[in-house]
């Protein structure tokens, strides 16, 4: 029989290492090199525990399974898990700690255990005592929910429980401190969280029920054990938002059962969270009137269209190299902006700070923005306010074109509804798509220097 060889391999990246190191020369990550039992001289010498069976091969067509979707009664969630849970799927819920994923997920299994057809639904905490988690249910007034509540944080103990359980739904809070025996390294470290949400998800496969699994992110953004985590489940979705706003966003970042980008909007109120069903009206309701730098950008996310307001604040340097500041986008996108008003329009931002704002705390990564940004920069660099009314969309590229993007009609419909009258979108090259000019003031402009000569 072949020797067994140990190898240590990086728990992010898989590159392996013959002896164990702080950091990872292949991803620079810190503390995520693990030992690993492998076959020796390549796994070919492995002397083979079994045979192998013959695996039966079927057609394309067939008798389904059964994915009839569990709605959870709470809108903003069903639409961004692509329209109800599905039986034995996992979702993984990351976010900032405090954002409020306990809270959604009490709320989410209390809606469902209350539903007609009486799910079992298991609430497993092993953050939190139970009289803790009771406070809330009990400030969210579910405390007469019929959920199942536990306090646990061995894997081993909750599958055998779950094994002889109906279980519909069962929420994890959070994966990070469960642990398996087995395993040798503390709960919340890479092997561990792999480990434990392998059993987990084997289970849920298998009984069929839809696992929540609550998940930390790191300070730089990913959920600890980042790859790992995100290739085992199904649906990831994010809970994010700023700590001095209260409204949350949910995004899903990947969906194996519904459209990705789809974004929830809650708000987070002393009772809870509470559905935000028109989110555009929410993220203008603080909007001044008259301003110079300010424009509404009429973006879409998932299937839904939503007005924003951008905000920007061009004023001269006290620096050798100016200053670039952007919260709820892409700072190279707004380089790439600026860097092609000044290429192509002749501005010059070289002694300008420039500091950019989502207003509301929404983050957008769409390149549709990239007009809107542009109009409020100059906007602001030439104190000179946009018509109230208007909405802008569009992409510009490195040559100053603007181009189309998608949705144009849902975008357009969305801020008619709010009152906008006025908008400024790429030219439409197809006459079927050509927006109604008796309903809004359309103007269709092609590149970067007309913007500037209409602006004027
Ligand atoms: P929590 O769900 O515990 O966050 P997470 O599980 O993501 O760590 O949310 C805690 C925050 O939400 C806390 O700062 C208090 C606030 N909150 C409210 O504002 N209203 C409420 O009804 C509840 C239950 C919490
Ligand atoms: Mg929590």
């Amino acid at each position: 029989m072949a020797k067994k060889s140990i190898d240590f391999v990086c728990q992010n990246c898989g590159a392996v290492y013959p002896k164990w190191q702080g950091k990872c020369d292949s991803c620079n990550e810190w503390n995520t090199i693990v030992e690993e039992k492998c076959g020796g001289e390549g796994f070919s010498n492995l002397a083979p525990k079994h045979k192998g069976k013959i695996i039966d091969f079927v057609p394309l067509t067939g008798a389904e399974q059964n994915l009839e979707r569990l709605t959870t009664g709470i809108k903003e969630l069903d639409r961004v898990c692509g329209g109800g849970l599905v039986p034995g799927s996992v979702i993984l819920v990351g976010g900032d700690p405090g954002i409020g994923k306990s809270t959604l997920l009490l709320q989410a299994c209390a809606k469902v255990a209350e539903l007609p057809i009486q799910p079992e639904v298991f609430y497993i905490s092993g953050e939190e005592a139970i009289d803790q988690v009771r406070i809330r249910a009990k400030r969210l007034k579910l405390e007469q929910a019929p959920v199942k509540l536990a306090s646990a944080t061995d894997v081993r103990d909750i599958i055998a429980t779950l094994e002889k359980s109906n279980a519909n739904v069962v929420i994890i809070d959070s994966i990070q401190t469960m642990y398996l025996e087995d395993v040798e390294s503390t709960p919340g470290s890479v092997a561990q969280v792999r480990a434990c949400s392998y059993e987990l998800i084997k289970l849920a496969k298998r009984k069929g029920f839809t696992l929540f699994l609550v998940g930390h992110v790191t300070k730089q953004g990913s959920i600890a054990g980042p790859r790992v985590l995100e290739h085992m489940v199904d649906t990831v979705l994010y809970f994010e938002g700023e700590r001095g706003h209260h409204f949350r966003i949910l995004r899903a970042v990947k969906n194996r059962y519904g459209a990705t980008d789809e974004i929830g909007v809650f708000e987070m109120q002393d009772q809870g969270l509470a559905e935000v069903e028109n989110p555009s009206a929410l993220f203008l309701a603080e909007r001044q009137g008259n301003i110079s730098g300010s424009c509404v950008f009429a973006g879409v996310e998932g299937s839904r269209p939503v007005l924003v307001e951008i905000q920007a604040l061009v004023s001269p340097t006290g620096y050798s190299s100016p200053k670039r500041a952007v919260v709820g986008w892409d700072s190279n996108r707004l380089a790439m902006v600026l860097a092609v008003l000044e290429a192509r329009c002749g501005m010059n931002f070289s002694s300008q700070d420039v500091y950019l704002n989502i207003a509301g705390g929404l983050r957008i990564s769409e390149p549709a923005a990239d007009l809107a940004v542009a109009m409020a920069v100059i906007s602001s660099l030439t104190n000179k306010p946009l018509p109230h009314d208007m909405v802008i969309f569009g992409e510009i590229g490195l040559s100053g074109e603007i181009r189309a993007v998608s949705q144009p009609t849902a975008r357009l419909k969305e801020a008619k509804k709010l009152g906008f009258a006025s908008c400024i979108i790429p030219p439409t090259h197809n006459k079927d798509k050509k927006p109604n000019n008796s309903e809004m003031s359309v103007f269709e402009i092609g590149n970067v220097q007309r913007l500037i000569n209409w602006f004027n």
